[in-house]
């Protein structure tokens, strides 16, 4: 290549350095990828080639939105009449949220602290810049789900990762969020009940403490409920309930199986309707109409996403009573969600060449934990039940055969 050299600067590896810097992303943009992306792609790659892969790597359901959801969606395509939608949501479905909660926690919102978004993952976005100013810091669980981290740095803010431990019974307590705060204040916390990756939840009386001791601290709470729903060892308690100025975030991914519809929900403290309405207006104008109708009457599909959260319940039960005797008998409190972290450092000490292995071997697709946990994740993998139940009993057969040999 034909090096030039020219007034307004050097030459480096036959490019010129200004227009290296035309090409070069922000620093702000470099966030961690994802491993499983490495175990997805090899298992594609088993598949193609036929073989078989049980897929316990994804955290979405195998099951479709309801099917109340897709017939509202096809008649509004047949109808044709899909444009923006006022900035803050459909008011029809504002309205129908809002009584989700009386029904299901005996919660008064008004539907105007509602705000529809594009799944939870704008909604953190959105709560994130109407809260928060550069360099502010949010206390975040460890093991925790990924992009809480990344989209606070992508933001400028700084991520305070809690360690939880078996300790705290895997969750945020009053003392270390509180011991957090007087290294370095912290703006905002954010917890996750049940959570992911651990599947763990947060006992109401724990939840209220921490609530109240942030709250007291002005730390302001904010509380992804988006495992609402599916809850097995005890009753999900709203962040609503305990306090009206916590910022609650939802979506209709993972209960409503509708992860591609991109939808979700947030409540919000009055005094910050306004700020995010704005927010949205400029960002995105408004959230897909076609998922807001559908979401609408997802609602009166309950009775079928019940039967689908017993199947979760069916393959839960089957990986606590067949995992310890496959060779994986240390694992978090599986209290929620569709997930089980489990230890596996009496094999290994490498979570990702483990996940690696256990796919070529064994043919069954796992999450490293050092997805979720820079730290301690190389001793971890997370399983995610929300598959068929023959699959996961095939799973526990696979793992148990594989381990034997390990
Ligand atoms: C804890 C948690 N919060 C939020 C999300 C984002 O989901 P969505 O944007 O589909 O609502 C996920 C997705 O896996 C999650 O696990």
């Amino acid at each position: 290549m034909r090096q030039e050299r020219g007034a307004q600067g050097k030459v480096i590896g036959g490019m010129h350095e200004s227009i290296r810097d035309l090409l070069k992303p922000s620093r702000r943009s470099e966030v961690a990828p994802f491993m499983v992306m490495d175990v997805m792609a090899a298992a594609a790659r088993i598949e193609a080639a036929g073989g078989r892969v049980v897929h316990m790597e994804v955290g979405q359901p195998a099951a479709p939105a309801p099917a109340a959801a897709r017939r509202a969606a096809m008649a509004a395509l047949e109808k044709g009449d899909i444009g923006y939608t006022h900035a803050l949501g459909v008011a029809s479905l504002r309205a129908r949220i809002a009584r989700h909660y009386q029904d299901a926690y005996g919660a008064a919102v008004p539907p105007d602290r509602i705000v529809v978004t594009t799944g939870s993952s704008a909604g953190f976005i959105l709560a994130f810049l109407a809260i928060l100013d550069p360099g502010d810091r949010v206390a975040v669980a460890s093991p925790g789900y990924p992009p809480y981290r990344h989209i606070l740095t992508a933001l400028g803010c700084e991520p305070a990762p809690i360690e939880i431990t078996e300790r705290t019974r895997y969750a945020m307590t009053v003392e270390n969020v509180l011991a957090a705060h007087r290294e370095r204040p912290l703006k905002a916390v954010l917890v996750a009940s049940p959570a992911n990756p651990t599947g763990t939840m947060m006992p109401r009386e724990d939840l209220r403490k921490l609530i109240e001791a942030c709250e007291g601290e002005g730390i302001r709470f904010i509380s992804d409920e988006i495992y609402h729903g599916l809850d097995y060892a005890f009753a999900a308690e709203t962040a609503l309930k305990l306090s009206d100025r916590a910022i609650v975030i939802n979506s209709f991914s993972k209960y409503f199986c509708m992860t591609g519809w991109r939808i979700g929900w947030m409540v919000l403290p009055e005094a910050l309707v306004r700020s995010v309405e704005r927010l949205q207006q400029n960002i995105a104008i408004s959230v897909p109409a076609l998922s807001q109708v559908a979401a609408e009457a997802a609602f009166d599909g309950r009775g079928e996403m019940e039967a689908v959260k017993h199947g979760y319940e069916a393959n839960r039960r089957l990986l606590l009573e067949g995992l310890p005797g496959a060779g994986l008998e240390r694992f978090l409190p599986v209290d929620g969600a569709f997930y089980l972290y489990a230890d596996i450092s009496r094999f290994s000490n490498d979570s990702l060449d483990f996940a690696k292995r256990m796919l070529a071997e064994a043919g069954v697709a796992a999450t490293p934990g050092i997805d979720f946990d820079p730290v301690n994740g190389h001793k971890f993998l997370r399983f995610c039940y929300a598959g068929s139940t023959p699959d996961m009993r095939e799973a526990v057969e696979r793992i148990g055969h594989w381990l034997r040999r390990y």
